[in-house]
C-alpha cells in the first residue's frame, strides 16, 4: 500500500507550509504519495505547479485529508481535520504542546499518532530535525534586519570625504541559536557588537564571531549550563550583579536584540524600565523573547511602540514566518528528516520504530491517550 501524505493550508496568520517542492520530491522518491491542498504553499512562494512538478497531487482540502496515513502541519491541526485521516494516522507539526490543554486532549482523543516537533531531543543525530534551531536561526537574522531598518541610521563605520559615520553599537542578550545568528548578522552589517549570556560556553562562540563578550563571570556563571546545554534560572544575587552590568552597558547601545530563554519558564527580565529610560532616543530593542513574556519590563508581545524617551521596543511573535520562503524550506527539511526515519526504504512502507529515542522524545499522543511525560500534569 502506498503511504499517503496530506498537506493542508495553515491559518491566516501562519504563512509557512509543511512541505517544499524539494521535500515533495524526496517523499515521492521514498514511494509516498503527497496530496497538497490547492494554494497551500503560495504564502511561501511555492506554487501548485512547482509542487506538481515535484510529484505531488494538488487537490481540495477534503481530498488531501481523506484517509491519509500522515498529516504534515506547521501549526496544531483541528480535531475535525485529524478525524478525516485514516484512524491512528501520524500527525507531525509544531503543536505547541503546553498551550490549550483541552484542545490537545481532544486531539489526542481523536486517536491520532501525534508528534510535537518542539520536543525533538537536542542530540547530534537530531540536528537536521531540530525545528527550534532552524526557526530561531532565521529569527535571529530577521531581528537584526528589522531592528536596523527601524533604527534609521547606517550600521557600519564609514569614513568619507564628507565626514565619518560612526558604527552602530549592537548588544545581543542571550547567545543561543538566535543570538549567535544575530551577532553574525549584525557583524556582517558592520555594527560594533557586544553580547552576553549566563552560559560560559558562549564566551568563546561570541569571540569567534568577532564580538565582545560582556558578562558577570563569577562562580555561579561557571555552573550555569545544564547537562542538556540550557541555562539555569540564576540566583537573586547573580541577577542583581547582572542588572548592574547591563545598566552600565545598555545606555550607550543603539540596537539591542534580546533572546534569553529558560526552558519551561517565563523569559528572564533582563532590561528594567529604568534601563530603558537611560537609553538614547532613537535606540531600538527587538525582543525575541516576547512570545514568552519578553526580556524587558516594557515589552508588549506582538506590538511595536515608542517609549516617552524615544526608545522603540519591538516584540515580534513568530518572526521566522516573516521570511516564510526560508522558514518553510528549512522546516520542511526538518520534517522530512524526521519522517524519513519512519519509512522502510526497501519496502517503501511505514515502519515506525517505537523504541527510537527521537520517536519516544516527540510522541505526544497515541491510541487516544496523551503519552508524553512532560504532559503528565495539566498546566494550561
Ligand atoms: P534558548 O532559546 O533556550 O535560550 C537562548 C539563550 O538565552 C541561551 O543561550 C541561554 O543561555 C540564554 N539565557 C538564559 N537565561 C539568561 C540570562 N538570565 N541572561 C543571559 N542569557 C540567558 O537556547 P537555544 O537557542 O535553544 O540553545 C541552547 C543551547 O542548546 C545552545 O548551547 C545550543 O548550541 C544548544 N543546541 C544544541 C542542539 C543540538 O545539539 N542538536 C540544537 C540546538 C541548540
Amino acid at each position: 500500500m502506498v503511504t499517503t501524505i496530506a498537506v493542508t493550508s495553515e491559518p491566516a496568520d501562519e504563512p509557512r507550509v509543511a512541505v517544499s517542492p524539494d521535500t515533495v520530491k524526496k517523499f515521492t522518491g521514498l514511494g509516498a504519495l503527497v496530496r497538497i491542498e490547492q494554494g497551500a504553499g503560495l504564502r511561501s512562494r511555492f506554487s501548485d505547479e512547482a509542487y506538481r512538478a515535484a510529484g505531488a497531487e494538488i487537490v481540495s482540502r477534503a481530498e488531501a485529508l481523506a484517509g491519509a496515513d500522515i498529516l504534515l502541519k506547521v501549526r496544531r491541526p483541528s480535531v475535525e481535520d485529524v478525524k478525516a485521516l485514516k484512524p491512528g494516522a501520524i500527525v507531525a507539526g509544531m503543536i505547541d504542546p503546553y498551550s490549550d490543554r483541552d484542545g490537545l486532549d481532544a486531539l489526542a482523543g481523536s486517536g491520532a499518532t501525534l508528534f510535537s516537533m518542539e520536543f525533538m531531543p537536542r542530540t547530534t543525530r537530531a540536528q537536521s530535525m531540530d525545528v527550534l534551531s532552524s526557526q530561531a536561526n532565521l529569527a535571529g537574522y530577521k531581528a537584526v534586519i528589522d531592528g536596523a531598518s527601524m533604527f534609521g541610521q547606517a550600521l557600519p563605520l564609514m569614513m568619507t570625504p564628507a565626514g565619518t559615520v560612526p558604527a552602530t553599537k549592537a548588544f545581543i542578550m542571550g547567545v543561543g541559536v538566535a543570538g549567535l545568528q544575530a551577532i553574525a548578522t549584525a557583524r556582517r552589517l558592520g555594527a560594533q557588537v557586544t553580547a552576553t549570556d549566563v552560559r560560559p560556553a558562549t564566551k568563546e562562540q561570541v569571540q569567534s564571531l568577532g564580538a565582545k563578550f560582556v558578562a558577570v563571570e563569577d562562580d555561579e556563571f561557571k555552573q550555569a549550563q545544564t547537562a542538556a546545554g540550557y541555562a539555569k534560572p540564576m540566583s537573586a544575587e547573580y541577577q542583581a550583579k547582572q542588572a548592574e552590568l547591563v545598566a552600565n552597558h545598555i545606555k550607550n547601545q543603539d540596537l539591542v536584540i534580546t533572546t534569553a530563554l529558560i526552558p519551561g519558564r517565563p523569559a528572564p527580565k533582563l532590561i528594567s524600565r529604568a534601563m530603558i529610560e537611560s537609553m538614547k532616543p532613537g535606540s531600538i530593542i527587538v525582543d525575541l523573547a516576547a512570545e514568552r513574556g519578553g526580556n524587558t519590563e516594557m515589552t508588549q508581545p506582538g506590538a511595536t511602540f515608542e517609549t516617552p524617551n524615544g526608545v522603540k521596543i519591538f516584540g515580534p511573535l513568530n518572526l521566522a514566518a516573516t521570511i516564510a520562503v526560508n522558514a518553510s524550506s528549512l522546516y520542511a527539511r526538518n520534517l522530512f528528516a524526521f519522517l524519513e526515519t519512519m519509512i522502510d526504504k526497501k519496502e517503501k512502507v511505514l515502519a515506525v520504530n517505537w523504541d527510537d529515542e527521537l520517536i519516544k522524545g516527540t510522541l505526544v499522543a497515541k491510541d487516544g491517550q496523551l503519552v508524553h511525560p512532560n504532559l503528565a500534569t495539566k498546566t494550561a
